[in-house]
């Protein structure tokens, strides 16, 4: 007979969002579900999926009861500015009061006040706020985030940052897919010399960032004010053949063209994209290139949200994202931002679904290893305390997350993790 080191069922309503990545066109409208199944987990990873009667009399260390849940596969975030510490509040009354983002920046506040509290933050300090930041998207059910540098801008804080995000992958139980973002904003030393900058960054920290195996990724903020689209080309070329995968901040506050540069240099992702043109979709449509839609800032910026019809008419592979950062969108919250996007966006609560879970991997090109529930896959399970998908859609700013399990381990649980059910 079977034996599992976790046992989840008989569950009211799995949505494994499994099946072939990435999910694109109308067949985001179709998102699977079974009742009366189970998930049943050895040794980190899921061993099994289907009918519970065909398990439920197996032995099992530890056994979890979703009769009337949901259970889907851990949600994934595959855009964060973790890790970052200081206190942007005020901000928030500026914004309020009329004035924009960018202008902000300009005056020294936004990313370079962030970087100013980077730099000074020793390597445990900036490591305690990342681990509070993990918990806060473990809270919210997110078993696996990307997250970056950027608010260092000189190479030794930004080797920081990715040492920290080393760290926090190698602490748990989220993994952290990292991201080398050095052209997050041109630094006050190099004020009116952005290609010294650039210079900069290709010929010492890319290279010195691919040597110790510190980021998966680059990724440029292409915008108006920070960095143009012939530097950002520069810049995800050199990456690429360093061997960090592109991928780019794109026509988030204007249409700079960062949507065609995205399909150009073949990034797996091109992140906001809320003032992409019609020819930048059609060309990342054509490449194959990820939309990764980040509702939460449109939201807190008060910007029209990215044209997220367009993206998945065009065919694009669609992720969502939180942006979790202390300026544009300062939110864990990713059911939230799913919810935006349903509300905000027009995406179908499948779409959204999707679009967190395997789409999200996906844009993390991990899709092998977590973002469906399916055998072999890491055990990462949220269960939610909803009968169906459709009713984390109902209610709107509730949080109905039950338990969350991450590589095969009841990691956080809105009841005590020993409460009756959970015991062995
Ligand atoms: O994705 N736009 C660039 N970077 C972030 C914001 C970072 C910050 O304001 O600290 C974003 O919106
Ligand atoms: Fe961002």
């Amino acid at each position: 007979m079977d034996s599992f080191d976790l046992l989840v069922g008989p569950i009211g309503c799995l949505v494994p969002c499994d099946g072939p990545a990435p999910r694109v066109g109308p067949a985001l409208r179709d998102l699977p579900t079974r009742s009366g199944a189970a998930v049943g987990v050895r040794e980190g990873r899921i061993a099994f999926v289907g009918p519970w009667a065909e398990v439920a009399d197996a032995r099992a260390s530890t056994r979890l009861d979703a009769t009337n849940r949901t259970v889907l596969p851990g949600l994934i975030d595959p855009h964060t500015h973790v890790p970052f510490l200081g206190d942007r509040s005020a901000e928030v009354r500026l914004r309020l009061e009329g004035k924009s983002y960018m202008e902000i920046g300009r005056a020294g506040g936004g990313i370079l006040s962030t970087m100013r509290s980077v730099r000074q933050a020793r390597e445990e300090a900036l490591f305690a706020a990342a681990c509070k930041t993990a918990h806060g998207f473990l809270r919210q059910g997110v078993t696996t985030f990307e997250a970056k540098s950027g608010y260092g801008l000189e190479p030794g804080t930004e080797e920081r940052q990715l040492r920290v995000l080393r760290r926090l992958d190698q602490r748990g139980p989220q993994r952290v897919v990292s991201t080398f973002l050095g052209a997050h904003f041109v630094p006050p030393e190099f004020k009116g010399e952005a290609d010294r900058y650039v210079d900069l960054i290709v010929e010492e920290m890319i290279p010195a960032i691919a040597a110790a195996g510190l980021a998966r990724f680059c990724d440029v903020f292409c915008e108006e004010g920070a960095f143009t689209v012939e530097q950002s080309r520069r810049i995800l070329v050199a990456g690429r053949s360093a061997g960090l995968l592109p991928r780019l901040h794109a026509d988030e506050i204007e249409d700079t063209g960062g949507a065609a540069l995205a399909a150009e240099v073949g990034a797996v992702s091109a992140d906001h994209l809320m003032a992409a043109s019609a020819e930048g979709i059609a060309a990342m449509a054509r490449a194959g290139v990820c939309a990764t839609l980040l509702p939460g800032t449109s939201f807190y910026l008060r910007k029209p949200y990215a044209p997220a019809r367009d993206f998945v008419e065009a065919g694009c592979p669609v992720a969502l994202s939180t942006d979790c950062n202390p300026g544009s969108s300062y939110t864990t919250n990713l059911l939230n931002v799913a919810t935006l996007a349903v509300f905000g966006m027009g995406l179908m609560p499948e779409e959204a679904l999707w679009a967190v879970t395997l789409n999200a991997a996906y844009a993390l090109r991990i899709h092998e290893e977590c973002g469906s529930l399916a055998v072999g896959r890491r055990a990462d399970l949220t269960v939610w305390d909803v009968p169906s998908y459709l009713h984390l859609f109902y209610p709107y700013g509730d949080m109905p997350l039950r338990t969350v399990i991450c590589q095969g381990r009841l990691s956080w649980s809105s009841c005590p993790v020993h409460g009756p059910e959970e015991r062995s």
